[in-house]
């Protein structure tokens, strides 16, 4: 949408808020991970429900504020809190905010999410890089869109470049980073042990409700994606997993303090932006 007039309007009505780019990076933050926010420098935030086009998150745990800020001696912009395409049907309900970040100069993505684990080695806590996912859900947010544009090539959609820094940043940090294939299913109930089993034998590491339609829109953008999960539960029927909002939120909280450490030692290897 680099030519859409509403895009452009939402950019300069940012950047004279003192959210303008370049930025290294754009980081979107999951479910009770919004730790990261604290550790901006001269963050300049403006909520979700202020910015036209904006979705207003409606999931207990999910802040709704647009930052830009200083992380690891870059500029950030971070989307604290998403909409997920299980609260309206709508899968591309991040693709304003995710186009703003491409126009406002976002020079790479970064998504996290709360996710369940099918690997009982890495259990709650643990962080795990995407290496690639898989679209359970039936939704595409790309659906309706015009132009050859809309055939996103996706192999390799998640950087593995970026995917390498996440490693580095890791060690640089002490932290156990993990790889894994991430399958969205649509949500908002919780899989059942069956549909676990099914993802575990399509060749799922991971499953969550959120990040695989905003990697669609961040390629169709042209902004490269790194992902990161924290393991928030065994996923249903994994070693007796059994999960419940209440946990997620409560073991994404936990572990989130991780998870801001390892963004910020990736964001500190990013390259410096030019404009
Ligand atoms: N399933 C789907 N989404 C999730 C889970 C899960 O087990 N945990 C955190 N988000």
């Amino acid at each position: 949408m680099p030519d859409d007039p509403r895009i452009a309007a939402i950019v300069d009505h940012l950047r004279a808020r003192g959210l303008g780019g370049p930025f290294a990076c754009a980081i979107v933050t999951g479910t009770g991970l919004g730790a990261l926010v604290e550790r901006l420098t001269d963050a300049c935030s403006v909520p979700y429900r202020e910015i036209p086009g904006f979705p207003a998150p409606r999931v207990s745990g999910h802040g709704g504020t647009l930052h830009a800020g200083g992380l690891g001696g870059r500029r950030v912009l971070v989307f604290e809190g998403r909409a997920h395409a299980y609260e309206t049907g709508d899968a591309a309900a991040m693709r304003v905010p995710l186009s703003i970040a491409e126009a406002l100069g976002a020079h790479a993505l970064l998504l996290t999410n709360a996710a369940g684990s099918l690997r009982p080695e890495a259990g709650p806590g643990s962080l795990v890089a995407l290496t690639d996912h898989i679209n359970l859900s039936g939704f595409n947010p790309l659906v309706g869109e015009a132009g050859d544009g809309r055939f996103v090539p996706m192999v390799g959609a998640y950087d593995a470049d970026l995917r390498s820094l996440l490693h580095v940043a890791a060690r640089a940090c002490g932290v156990v980073l993990h790889e894994g294939v991430y399958a969205w299913f649509s949500g908002p109930s919780f899989e059942t042990p069956a549909e676990i089993g099914m993802a575990g034998r399509l060749g799922a590491d991971l499953v969550g409700m959120s990040t695989v339609p905003e990697t669609i829109l961040a390629r169709f953008l042209g902004l490269p994606v790194a992902a990161v999960s924290v393991v928030t539960n065994l996923a249903a029927g994994i070693g007796g997993g059994d999960p419940h909002h209440s946990e997620t939120k409560a073991v994404a909280a936990r572990a989130a303090t991780d998870l801001a450490r390892l963004a910020e030692a990736f964001v500190t290897l990013l390259p410096e932006p030019r404009a």
